[in-house]
């Protein structure tokens, strides 16, 4: 049986080491390629009970075709965007998923065979020689998931968003937003939903970034409620010097927050056809990280210069959340100590974890006055998909949710959801080890919560024991199970996902 052990602080240490453990083939089980669409399946419950007056979908992106022809993708970040819903009417859950039907996918999905490269190292048949100057990328559109006035979009931050009907999930196709973006522009896959603008009731906050030599940040602001949803309201370019590898960032209720990494890119073995774009990453310990902060247009600071700021070290794929106090900005983030990148000669279903860096939740208090910064530790213990309350987001929070490993220390699957207390420093932890493994999860405020941590977690399981797919809901306050279904198909390991309403 799959034992599901609550843990308060005093009590982790000793628990956490019992079920230090895991199957690595438990976890690699998850990688295989999803079978089946399905459209408004209903759910069955299998443990607790349905959760009455719930309505709302849980949308969730993340690779659905991991191999063709016998030939497996390098990296699961290769794999191609599969869309999941869980429309939730009256608390009965139905389940639609579809494949994002990128031009890339129906393509290969005709012959079966891999014929573009992957951005993570993911290449064509043939050996370099085959894959020498084919700088081609697939846009497979498999990292996010959101909802951008009547639009339900598929994000991949390289390149446009995928449009999708939001009820069947059929894709439409690129889009260009009504002409805000070129045809193919890039479009980050990390927007935030800004509920305290003055500029509207609902912002969705994002960026696109043009790289080269000199860097561009495109920094777009959406109306998402209301009359007119969808409207870009704000648009804003500040272009910097070096080579920009932004995967995510954090906005406040004046600012934009970018950490550049301190990190360099060799396009020679890429071009050459011996490693993916990715593969080319390098950290660089002689070049200093970098704050690239800039004034939103919907605030205060409007129309002000960007600011440039020293960071600390390590290397950031995700940010928490960023709020203002006085003249600081506090920013948390999931730091890691080097770029984890899966070598050329490595398998990513069998890789070693104690090779790979693990990342660790980190506060910088940024100076603006001073344009200083510093860095501080919150947790040692390895975690990954942290958020706030959303109702928080830009502002402070006393609470934030993630998947966590198990175990305290050191690198390992993520099989556990955590809470921390930023304030009292109190974590509280909910595993589904030994042999189930966590996905990001996504915390919904209850309708009329008047509480920060009042609302519930969903969260995508992989059950290593049954081999399949759970949705797994959590009481956010205490983490206790509410309920769980199994899935009638099985996600692999996925990426990121959004709530939103019916
Ligand atoms: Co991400």
């Amino acid at each position: 049986m799959r034992s599901n052990i609550f843990i308060v602080t005093n009590l982790q240490d000793k628990k956490l080491n019992e079920i230090k453990s895991f199957n690595k083939e438990d976890w690699s089980s998850a990688y295989k390629n999803v079978e089946k669409e399905l459209t408004k399946e209903p759910l069955i419950i299998s443990k607790g009970e349905n959760i009455k007056d719930l309505n709302g979908t849980l949308l969730r992106n993340g690779p659905g075709i991991l191999e063709r022809g016998g030939q497996w993708v390098h990296h699961p970040f290769d794999g191609d965007g599969m869309i999941t819903s869980i429309k939730f009417e009256n608390g009965q859950p139905f389940l639609t998923n579809r494949f994002v039907k990128t031009k890339g996918y129906l393509e290969e999905e005709k012959i079966n065979k891999f014929i573009y490269r992957g951005v993570f190292g993911t290449q064509k048949k043939g050996g370099f020689l085959n894959n020498a100057l084919d700088l081609k990328f697939k846009n497979i559109a498999n990292t996010h998931v959101v909802k951008l006035g009547d639009e339900v979009l598929a994000l991949w931050e390289a390149a446009g968003p995928h449009a999708l009907n939001p009820e069947s999930l059929d894709t439409i196709g690129l889009t260009t937003l009504k002409g805000v973006l070129k045809p193919n522009e890039a479009f980050s896959a990390h927007p935030k939903i800004d509920l305290n603008s003055n500029a509207s009731p609902e912002l969705l906050v994002t960026f696109g970034v043009q790289t080269g030599p000199k860097s561009t940040i495109r920094l777009m602001e959406f109306n998402n409620a209301g009359e007119n949803p969808g409207e870009l309201l704000i648009d804003r370019k500040d272009t910097f010097n070096g080579f920009a590898f932004l995967h995510d960032f954090a906005i406040t209720t004046n600012w934009a927050i970018f950490l550049q990494n301190a990190i360099d890119f060799n396009p020679l073995p890429f071009v050459m056809g011996k490693k993916g774009a990715a593969q080319c990453l390098k950290s660089n310990p002689n070049k200093k990280a970098k704050f690239f902060i800039i004034p939103r247009e919907s605030g205060l600071f409007r129309g002000q210069p960007s600011l440039i700021i020293d960071a600390p070290e390590g290397f950031v794929f995700h940010h928490v959340n960023a709020y203002e106090k006085d003249s600081k900005i506090i920013l948390d983030s999931i730091f890691y100590d080097d770029f984890p990148s899966v070598g050329p000669d490595e398998n990513f279903r069998d890789i070693d974890f104690n090779k790979y860096p693990e990342g660790k939740l980190k506060r910088s208090t940024i100076d603006l006055k001073k344009k200083t910064s510093e860095l501080e530790t919150i947790s040692e213990q390895c975690c990954e998909f942290a958020a706030v309350n959303p109702k928080n987001l830009g502002l402070k929070a006393t609470f934030s949710w993630m998947a966590s490993t198990s175990q305290k220390l050191g690198n390992a699957p993520l099989q556990a959801i955590k809470k921390i207390n930023f304030n009292s420093k109190e974590e509280i932890s909910w595993s589904a080890g030994p042999s189930g493994f966590v996905s990001e999860p996504i915390m919904v405020p209850s309708e009329k919560s008047t509480n920060e941590d009042e609302g519930f977690l969903f969260i995508l399981l992989w059950n290593g024991e049954r081999r399949g797919s759970d949705l797994v809901i959590l009481d956010a306050k205490d983490l206790k199970e509410l309920a769980v279904y199994e899935l009638p198909i099985s996600i692999p390991h996925g990426l990121h996902g959004s709530w939103v309403k019916n």
